[in-house]
C-alpha cells in the first residue's frame, strides 16, 4: 500500500475464523449491494484471500481461487479473482491497484499462466493491462448454492485475462472446469 498505515494480510481460506467471515461479508455487502446474505463468498469458497486493514478496520478484500482450466485443449494453472473491493471511504488511494500488483507478482513467482476474472468494471482492468476474452466459455452453473447444470456461451466483454507466465492467451473454448469466478 502507498500509505504505511495500511496492513495487508494473506489468509488461507480454511484457516479463516467465523468472526472474520462475518467482517468480510459486511465489507462485501457495503461494496456490492446485492451480495448474498450471510456469506463471505459468492459461488464457492476461494483458495486464499488478501485483506487490507486500516488499524482494526477491514477496508479491502480480494479472493483468489487457484485452479486448472482447459484453454483450447491446454490444461493451464490460473488464479481466478473474485469479490475484489475497497471500502467506499478508502477508494482512489491506490489500494486496489496495489492488491492486484501483489497477486500478479505471486502468480509470476508461482508459474501461474493467467489471471482471470469476470467483471463489469472493464476500464479499471484495461488500464492495468488486462485484455478482454471473447472465447466461448463453459462453466458449472451454480445458483443459490445449487448446481443447475453446465452453461456454454460467449460472455460479451465480461471476462478479462492477464498473462503471468510464458503462455500466450489462445482462441478456442475456455472451459473453467468448475464454476465462474
Ligand atoms: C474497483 C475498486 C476495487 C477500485 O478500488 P480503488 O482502491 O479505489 O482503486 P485504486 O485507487 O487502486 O485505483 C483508482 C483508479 O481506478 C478507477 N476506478 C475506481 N473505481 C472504478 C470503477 N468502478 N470502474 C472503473 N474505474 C474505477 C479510478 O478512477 C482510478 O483511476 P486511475 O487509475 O486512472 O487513477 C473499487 O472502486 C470498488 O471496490 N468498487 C466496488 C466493487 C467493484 O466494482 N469491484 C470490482 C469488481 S471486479
Amino acid at each position: 500500500m502507498k500509505k504505511a498505515k495500511y496492513i495487508l494480510h494473506r489468509r488461507e481460506e480454511y484457516q479463516i475464523e467465523p468472526s472474520l467471515h462475518t467482517r468480510i461479508h459486511d465489507l462485501l455487502k457495503r461494496c456490492f449491494s446485492e451480495y448474498p446474505a450471510g456469506r463471505s463468498y459468492y459461488q464457492q469458497v476461494p483458495t486464499f484471500r488478501h485483506l487490507v486493514y486500516d488499524q482494526q478496520r477491514l477496508v479491502g478484500h480480494l479472493a483468489i481461487e487457484y485452479r486448472m482450466i482447459n484453454l483450447a485443449g491446454a490444461i493451464v494453472p490460473i488464479f481466478g479473482i473474485s469479490d475484489f473491493c475497497v471500502d467506499p471511504d478508502y477508494q482512489s488511494q491506490h489500494i486496489a491497484t496495489d492488491l492486484l500488483e501483489r497477486v500478479e507478482a505471486e502468480a509470476r513467482d508461482r508459474h501461474i499462466d493467467f489471471i482471470i476474472l469476470a467483471t463489469t468494471e472493464q476500464s479499471f482492468y484495461e488500464k492495468r493491462g488486462y485484455q478482454h476474452s471473447d472465447n466461448p466459455c463453459r462453466w458449472l452453473l451454480l445458483t443459490r448454492q445449487q448446481t443447475l447444470g453446465v452453461a456454454q456461451r460467449r460472455i460479451e466483454r465480461g471476462i478479462m485475462v492477464k498473462a503471468t507466465g510464458n503462455q500466450p492467451w489462445m482462441e478456442g473454448l475456455l472451459d473453467f472446469l468448475g464454476p465462474m469466478f
